[in-house]
């Protein structure tokens, strides 16, 4: 049962932007500059354990089975202090959680990784959360952690302004589209983590970037289409939006003062592919996020020649094909 001494587990897993998160207005509430939507996907799982240590003197933190130090420990803690702070309770807590996609590759672990944070640290310290307070919860660990409380497409909004109202008004909620289920073939062409962290490249873009005011007001007309398109269920427009936004944010990337440059020859080995299966009339296109790796979008039904058509561009890549997955929930844990 959750909450007992063995503590509380939950699961989430990560969630891919089609239009993107890129840019905070207030780095301590992680508030971001404009709206962002995604599809939380049925692969990769977090799965996270909190068991609250009363008489311990500080917290523990285990993350894919090595004991988290540094920067990585002192955010689950931050975290963790925000959770006691809001439950009125002090006692440390002894933290284990797995990812199964690999950790600061641009695949999204801190959304999932988050995500399963805030719904096992609630539980564990007697918090009674609903959906839409676990996502601002979420929100607090990594921005992109508020979607995945929800499974299917999201959509996190900003909000207006700074400070509590600010703070309440930047959720996540469930964006339905009854029947529109996508395949995403995800082509890792590398797994290893990046050089900078998604949240100092995008400090660095909104404070150097002379691109990146076009690009955050061009993403408001991007999730303006997107929700028609969303709503027709047509891949194409929802692909070709989504390929669109992701490149302008890359662009406003290469444009950061040093330049942040996430995309390797791999990468561009595979929207070159992806270009070519358009050409033979394959609906596919490209997402990526901070990292080289490339998520395709495309039918279920082509998944398959999609994913052949990857692994033949970059051989020595690792091919996935997620489609739309569960939102983040309390489990029976990993340890037990
Ligand atoms: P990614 O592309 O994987 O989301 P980020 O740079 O956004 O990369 O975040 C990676 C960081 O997120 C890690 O260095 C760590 O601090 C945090 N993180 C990832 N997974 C977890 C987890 N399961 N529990 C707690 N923190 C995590
Ligand atoms: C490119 O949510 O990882 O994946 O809030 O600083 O933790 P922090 O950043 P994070 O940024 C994700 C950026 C992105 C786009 C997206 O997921 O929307
Ligand atoms: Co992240």
């Amino acid at each position: 049962m959750p909450g007992d001494h063995l503590g509380t587990s939950a699961v989430a897993h990560p969630n891919i932007a089609l239009i993107k998160y890129w840019g905070k207005r207030d780095e301590l509430l992680k508030l971001p500059v404009a709206d962002s939507l995604s599809m939380t996907l049925d692969l990769f799982p977090t799965t996270t354990t909190v068991r609250l240590a009363p008489g311990g003197v500080a917290d523990n933190v285990t993350l894919d089975g090595v004991a988290a130090e540094g920067e990585r420990r002192q955010r689950v803690v931050a975290f963790l202090d925000l959770v006691r702070e809001m439950a009125g309770r002090v006692e440390p807590a002894t933290v284990v959680t797995r990812n199964s996609v690999p950790t600061g590759a641009g695949l999204a672990s801190s959304a999932s990784g988050f995500a399963a944070l805030a719904v096992a640290a609630a539980g564990a310290y007697g918090l009674d959360l609903d959906p839409t307070a676990l996502s601002r919860l979420a929100r607090r660990g990594s921005g992109s952690a508020a979607r995945s409380i929800f499974g299917g497409f999201a959509i996190w909004y900003a909000g207006q302004g700074t400070g509590t109202a600010a703070d309440l008004a930047s959720y996540a909620e469930p964006v339905d589209v009854p029947g529109f289920d996508p395949a995403l073939v995800i082509a890792v062409v590398n797994a290893g983590p990046k050089a900078v962290s998604s949240g100092a490249a995008m400090r660095r873009t909104v404070e150097t970037s002379p691109l990146y005011r076009a690009w955050a007001e061009s993403s408001r007309a991007d999730l303006a289409d997107m929700r028609v398109a969303l709503r027709r269920g047509d891949l194409d427009a929802v692909g070709a939006i989504a390929e669109r936004n992701a490149l302008g944010m890359h662009a406003t990337m290469l444009a950061a003062r040093p330049a942040v440059r996430y995309l390797s020859p791999a990468t561009v080995t595979v929207l070159d592919s992806v270009l070519s299966l358009r050409a033979a009339g394959i609906a596919a296109y490209a997402t990526m996020d901070a990292g080289p790796n490339v998520k395709v979008l495309c039918h279920r039904a082509d998944r398959e020649r999609v994913a052949e058509t990857l692994r033949a561009a970059v051989p020595d890549c690792s091919v996935f094909t997620a489609r739309r997955g569960p939102g983040a929930r309390l489990s029976a844990g990993a340890d037990r």
